[in-house]
């Protein structure tokens, strides 16, 4: 697997990015660990959890099913993984978060509980982390919902302390908007504390529909604001939107689309499945493979539940798309 440097840090970083946080939970345990191995020994690096993870996967769960899969996985390969994983999501009660009837939690309320920014918080966060996880340090430490609650001066202090001791070697933000990361940054600069080198957010071949209020999912002035910065790197979840291309069933009705159905959807969506036909690829690996060679470089970051959806999103790895066919994907819908 090809590899790029992350931010302007000097780490190279596996192309494609592996989300465990669906690990420990919908997907077992045996499964989880192939698919670790299979990745490790495919040449990628780059693995994601959070504290969080997977709470919303079972009533009653606050998380740490993720990390504590990894930690029992890690010992013996803990240099070969370039570690990231994430505080300030994790809901501090339970209670009440799921209703009779309902098949999911109530978002809402779990939002105005999670556990936020604060630096006692994340200070005994990335502890728990290090404890469930069965390390003494991670490579990459995100702050997973950025919130304005705490002052930023707070949490950045906080978190260069983590760096300090050695806890995490660099740090992110995911969840955020461009003019805080801009403030971030600059925070960083005039009090020398560790800036975030990586941006996980949401971002697909979908463009956001029009008027989209949304903190977590790229728009055109975010793709603007990280070509003129190389030393953060977009780290892109949610890429394949759940799956949702390769399916006009899966699409319909699917939670993951709300925030795409801008009139050029079906013009994109077009678009991807005739050139998944030209190349002989499924449409989810189009779009893999269509972020991969996108400005700025950016890393994707997928989270298959079975063997085989690992297999397939590997394997987009080897798509090569025309300079004609991504000039096509990229003026689908304009
Ligand atoms: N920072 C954040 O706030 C944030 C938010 C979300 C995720 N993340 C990170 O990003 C990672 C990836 O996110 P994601 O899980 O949303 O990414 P994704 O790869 O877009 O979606 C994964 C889901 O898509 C479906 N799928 C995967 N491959 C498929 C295929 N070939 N055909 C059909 N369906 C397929 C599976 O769901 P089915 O059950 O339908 O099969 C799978 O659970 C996570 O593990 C996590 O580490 C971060």
């Amino acid at each position: 697997m090809k590899t790029v440097e992350l931010g302007r840090t000097g780490e190279q970083v596996s192309q494609l990015a592996l989300g465990a946080m669906i690990m420990g939970t919908s997907t077992d345990e045996p499964t989880s660990v192939e698919m670790l191995d299979r990745f490790l020994d495919a040449g990628g690096n780059f693995i994601d959890t959070a504290n969080c993870y997977c709470w919303w996967a079972r009533e009653g769960s606050l998380g740490g099913e993720s990390e504590e899969l990894l930690g029992r996985w890690l010992p013996g390969r803990r240099d070969r993984v370039f570690l990231a994983t994430k505080g300030s999501a994790m809901v501090w009660d339970s209670d009440g978060l799921w209703r009779d009837g309902q098949s999911g939690p109530d978002w809402a309320l779990a939002r105005s509980r999670f556990e936020g920014t604060g630096a006692a918080t994340l200070t005994k966060a990335i502890d728990d982390s290090l404890r469930r996880l069965r390390t003494d340090h991670v490579d990459l430490y995100y702050v997973h919902v950025d919130s304005r609650r705490t002052p930023l001066e707070e949490t950045l202090e906080a978190l260069a302390g983590i760096v300090a001791a050695g806890k995490a070697r660099y740090i992110g933000w995911s969840n955020v908007r461009t003019w805080r990361l801009e403030r971030i940054r600059q925070l960083c600069a005039a009090n020398g504390w560790p800036a975030p080198v990586a941006l996980q957010q949401q971002h697909t071949y979908l463009r956001p529909k029009a008027g989209l209020d949304s903190a977590s999912i790229v728009d055109d002035e975010q793709l603007d604001y990280l070509r003129e910065h190389d030393d953060l790197s977009l780290v892109a979840y949610s890429p394949i939107l759940k799956g949702v291309y390769d399916s006009a069933d899966k699409r319909a009705g699917h939670w993951a689309m709300d925030s795409y159905q801008g009139p050029d959807a079906q013009a994109r969506l077009a678009a991807v499945a005739a050139v998944a036909g030209e190349v002989g690829a499924t449409p989810n690996q189009v779009v893999l493979a269509w972020l991969l060679r996108s400005s700025p470089t950016m890393i994707p970051l997928v989270g298959p539940r079975t063997l085989e959806q690992y297999e397939t999103a590997h394997a987009a790895l080897d798509v090569v798309l025309s300079d004609e066919q991504a000039a096509r994907l990229d003026a689908a819908g304009a």
